[in-house]
């Protein structure tokens, strides 16, 4: 019980040593204007001038790191208000690169409150489960160069009606999909019109959930899968030490549903390293041979091409639109999730990535080579690229508030899943916006879309 007294005087000292850092800036920056302000300003004004001279100190931060000061000129010589950036879905906003941008503090934010969102494990309800801050849920992502739409829950159930959307991957693909579903859930009046079709509970546990929005006809189903490809058992006549094969030229077998779905988010990553394959005696098979020798990085390489090749052969991407969205980097300070790793003292963003691991690059770098490989054939086929903007939100994971009342102990932090409402509601945004951009190009000229706005 000691503990957790001392665990907040630590964050309450953290606070106020950052506080008095900014002021110090504060006093560098803005002399002039603190004389005329003075001491109302300070005052009455702690927590708005703390967060908006953070952002300031971000930004100042961020010319002088080399290659990123180009990222806010936008800000410098526009100002912090209105902007004059076009409009993604406008046709002036082709080509803009969604995933290219900064966190911006927006008091609107968050999209939803997670008491009111009953499809979410107890595991990324952090307020609830006693998360002290909440800054994390009032960043918005904005592209550099153009501006994403806000996001419309019922605009996006019309477009869904009598759809199917799909998410299949790891766990982290499980909390953007309820980050999804309470986004969409938000915009239906009667709660009970929303069901899982097989009258399952949320849990942890269940292979898939297929939740469906009845006054819509529109179902939002997750599948775990987080390898995507094939697990089960090796051949006979296997070494005894190899428990589980992952086929890496076969699909799960659930992929069958996958890929009728109308939209298609697929994900993988944390489950490619070695504790969670050949350590726990999963080893890697190719046709009939088990492939005792191969490492990680080649394996997930091959799952990648027959992922890629299974959208070129088996989906019919007329109708099905499928985005990959990229691996969302874990934020351990001082160690990893076995071995008393931290990030229970973040609570604003950053601009470098210094704690990410490299690994996450590496995966990064493989996706970015397959896909990049195929871009001829799989045009009809998008990258969520969330790697890099997920990357600066070490303040976004569940920490120690992953588990009801109490925290979890100090050495036990969850930091690779996200608290909802959180970074997983902009990776929706963005999907969101491509998902609306292409059914303007394809299904309207610009004009009758702009008339059905
Ligand atoms: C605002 O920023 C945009 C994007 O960088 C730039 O194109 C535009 O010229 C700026 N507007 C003004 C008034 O400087
Ligand atoms: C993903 O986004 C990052 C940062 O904007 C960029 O450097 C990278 O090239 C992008 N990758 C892909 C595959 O789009
Ligand atoms: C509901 O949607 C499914 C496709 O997901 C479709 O096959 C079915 O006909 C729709 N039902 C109604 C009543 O529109
Ligand atoms: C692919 O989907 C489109 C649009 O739904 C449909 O018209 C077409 O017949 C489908 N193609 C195949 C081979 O099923
Ligand atoms: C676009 O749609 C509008 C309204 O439906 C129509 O009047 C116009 O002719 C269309 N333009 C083209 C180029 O198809």
């Amino acid at each position: 019980m000691s503990k957790v007294p001392s665990q907040q005087d630590n964050e309450t000292m953290q606070f106020f040593e950052t506080f008095k850092k900014l002021k110090r800036l504060q006093l560098r920056f803005f002399e002039p204007s603190l004389g005329v302000l003075g001491f109302f300003f300070v005052t009455v004004c702690v927590i708005f001038c703390f967060f908006y001279l953070d952002y300031r100190a971000v930004i100042v931060k961020g010319y002088t790191v080399p290659g990123t000061s180009e990222s806010f000129m936008w800000l410098r010589i526009n100002g912090s208000g209105k902007n004059k950036r076009v409009e993604f879905l406008e046709e002036e906003g082709n080509g803009c690169d969604l995933f290219d941008g900064d966190w911006v503090w927006d008091e609107k934010y968050p999209l939803y409150q997670s008491k009111d969102c009953r499809f979410l494990d107890q595991g990324f309800r952090c307020s609830e489960n006693g998360r002290p801050d909440s800054f994390y849920t009032k960043w918005r992502w904005q592209p550099k160069h153009c501006n994403l739409p806000r996001f419309d829950g019922k605009m996006m159930l019309e477009k869904l009606r009598n759809k199917r959307l799909v998410f299949a991957g790891d766990s982290i693909g499980r909390n953007q999909w309820e980050s999804f579903l309470c986004m969409l859930s938000s915009a239906v009046p009667n709660k009970d019109s929303i069901y899982e079709v097989n009258g399952n509970p949320i849990t942890k546990h269940k292979g898939f959930l297929v939740f469906m929005f009845k006054d819509y006809n529109c179902t939002v189903e997750y599948y775990r899968s987080p390898f995507l490809v094939l697990q089960s058992r090796p051949p006979a006549g296997s070494p005894q030490k190899v428990r589980l094969t992952l086929k890496l030229d076969r699909m799960d077998w659930n992929s069958v549903k996958w890929r009728t779905a109308d939209v298609l988010v697929l994900n993988m990553g944390h489950w490619w390293n070695y504790e969670k394959t050949i350590r726990g005696g999963s080893y890697f098979q190719v046709g009939e041979e088990v492939k005792l020798e191969m490492g990680v990085e080649d394996a997930y390489r091959r799952s990648l091409e027959t992922v890629v090749n299974w959208i070129k052969l088996e989906v019919n991407t007329s109708k099905t639109r499928v985005f990959f969205r990229t691996f969302a980097p874990v934020h351990f300070r001082g160690g990893d999730w076995r071995t008393g790793g931290h990030c229970h003292l973040e609570t604003l963003p950053e601009l470098g990535s210094s704690l990410v691991p490299s690994e996450t690059w590496a995966q990064f770098k493989i996706v970015t080579d397959v896909f990049s490989s195929h871009s001829n054939q799989v045009a009809e086929f998008r990258i969520l690229n969330v790697t890099a903007m997920s990357a600066r939100r070490k303040d976004g994971h569940s920490s120690l508030y992953y588990q009801g009342s109490n925290p979890a102990p100090l050495h036990r932090q969850d930091c690779s899943h996200w608290c909802l409402p959180g970074v997983p509601d902009s990776w929706n945004e963005l999907l969101y916006a491509l998902f609306l951009k292409r059914g303007a190009t394809q299904t309207f000229n610009q004009s009758s879309y702009k008339a059905q706005v």
